[in-house]
């Protein structure tokens, strides 16, 4: 299995351009199944969890032509199954969006219990609560989740946790459900709005997306559509980052700052320099940043995927941080292997107390998750030594060309068998 091999003690500068985001890619192309006409989508990132999906709706018998290599025309006018392979559908937990637009699209789907990253338990209580509410029958059995609905009728449904992929589930539903649907206490993140627009532009009815309330009116038919996807705002925030804990001066490029708000504002906070521009930014690292207490709370608030990435720089700091993780139980799997490393951390429950001014060593660490990796990266490039990351494909499902990325910033990063 291939290996990350990471000479730490380099400061990196330069520009980088970010790509689509994952979050909003993984939804917007199961939701593609949701009409018989082309759509086209660009900007999506080159992932490997893209690749995944592209190989479900291969499956599926739709037909997938790459016109080049982030923009990919779907022509879903024929669907041959209505099952997601077991062997694709484990490789990443998003492959749920196909019940929701399957279900819209056809009235039936059958996928596998969703597989993904290890950030404790993952539900889907309150997608399959959605479905039910808009008239589909759901039944679990020998690890399939199959979804039946002769009619989806337009539903109030309040969410009773704040959920990015069970707000975005019934959107796929409902858009094509008899009637109106409101969706209370919705997520509000960037990349349900990113989805929304998409689905408007292909003849759905959405409004209030990005708010915690989302209004959706039926329609019966969609059409195609062109669509951008979003960029991504937390690999944008990996790099800033990643600039900020090795001292650097990084620009970069192709972004939505306003979507950054919460990770610049924290930036600042710790003392670092980071100027904003229309669709840039540049982050002038300082080596001792400011302690800063951190809680990850859905959008607008600190995201929980920068959790771990934050941990690190906070390694770094002046003083001792509290973060304290509010989304996921068990998103603090990264502290063993940052110990390791020499970082000094005490988990009690769902807080994290780092140390600061602790001189990380090089180490072997295993990868548990996608952001976990990115964060063990990060720990590399400013460690004293050498650093081999395993179990790199969680890297993969989330970033794109990170290696070269890095390396065109000056960091000693490269694959090893
Ligand atoms: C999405 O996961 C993202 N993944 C995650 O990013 C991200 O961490 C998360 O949202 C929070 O922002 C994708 O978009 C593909 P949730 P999702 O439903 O939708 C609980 C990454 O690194 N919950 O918003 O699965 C859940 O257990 C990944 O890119 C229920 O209780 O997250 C969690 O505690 C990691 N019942 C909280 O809600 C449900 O039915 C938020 O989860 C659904 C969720």
């Amino acid at each position: 299995m291939p290996r990350l091999h990471i000479i730490g003690g380099c400061r990196l500068a330069g520009t980088v351009k970010i790509s689509g985001a994952k979050n909003s890619a993984v939804a917007v192309i199961p939701a593609a199944l949701l009409t018989a006409a082309p759509v086209r989508l660009e900007n999506l990132p080159n992932i490997h969890d893209i690749q995944v999906l592209v190989e479900i709706l291969r499956f599926l018998g739709v037909k997938t032509v790459w016109e080049n290599a982030t923009t990919l025309l779907i022509d879903a006018s024929k669907i041959e199954k209505t099952q997601a392979p077991y062997e694709l559908v484990k490789k990443l937990r998003a492959s749920y969006y196909f019940m929701g637009a399957l279900l819209g699209r056809l009235g039936e789907a059958d996928i596998p219990v969703p597989g993904g990253c290890d950030l404790g338990p993952r539900p889907i209580d309150q997608h399959i609560k959605g479905l039910v509410s808009l008239g589909a029958q759901v039944d679990v059995e020998h690890g399939l989740i199959k979804v039946r609905a002769d009619k989806l009728v337009g539903a109030h449904i309040y969410l009773d946790v704040v959920s990015v992929g069970a707000t975005i589930n019934i959107m796929l539903a409902a858009v094509r459900a008899e009637g109106k649907t409101v969706i209370e206490n919705a997520a509000k993140e960037p990349e349900i709005v990113d989805v929304a627009n998409f689905l408007n532009a292909m003849g759905a009815k959405i409004r209030g997306a990005g708010t915690d309330v989302i209004r959706i009116t039926g329609v019966k038919e969609l059409g195609g559509a062109n669509h951008c996807v979003i960029p991504d705002r937390i690999e944008a925030g990996t790099y800033m980052i990643a600039a900020a804990a090795t001292g650097g001066d990084v620009a970069i490029e192709d972004i939505i700052p306003k979507h950054l708000d919460p990770i610049i504002a924290k930036l600042r906070e710790m003392g670092i320099t980071v100027e904003v521009g229309d669709d840039r930014l540049r982050v002038l690292g300082n080596t001792t940043p400011q302690a800063v207490d951190i809680k990850t709370f859905p959008y607008p608030g600190f995201p929980t995927d920068m959790q771990s990435l934050v941990m690190v720089l906070l390694t770094q700091a002046q003083g001792s941080s509290i973060i304290t993780e509010n989304v996921f139980e068990g998103r603090f799997k990264h502290v063993d292997e940052l110990k390791r490393m020499g970082a000094r951390i005490k988990v009690e429950g769902r807080t994290a107390i780092v140390d600061g001014r602790t001189q990380l060593s090089g180490a072997p660490v295993r990868a548990t998750d996608l952001r976990a990796g990115a964060a063990f990266i990060i720990a590399g490039l400013i460690a004293n030594g050498e650093t081999i990351i395993s179990d790199i494909h969680h890297i993969y499902r989330g970033y794109e060309n990170i290696c070269g990325k890095l390396t065109s910033l000056g960091a000693k990063i490269k694959e090893v068998p």
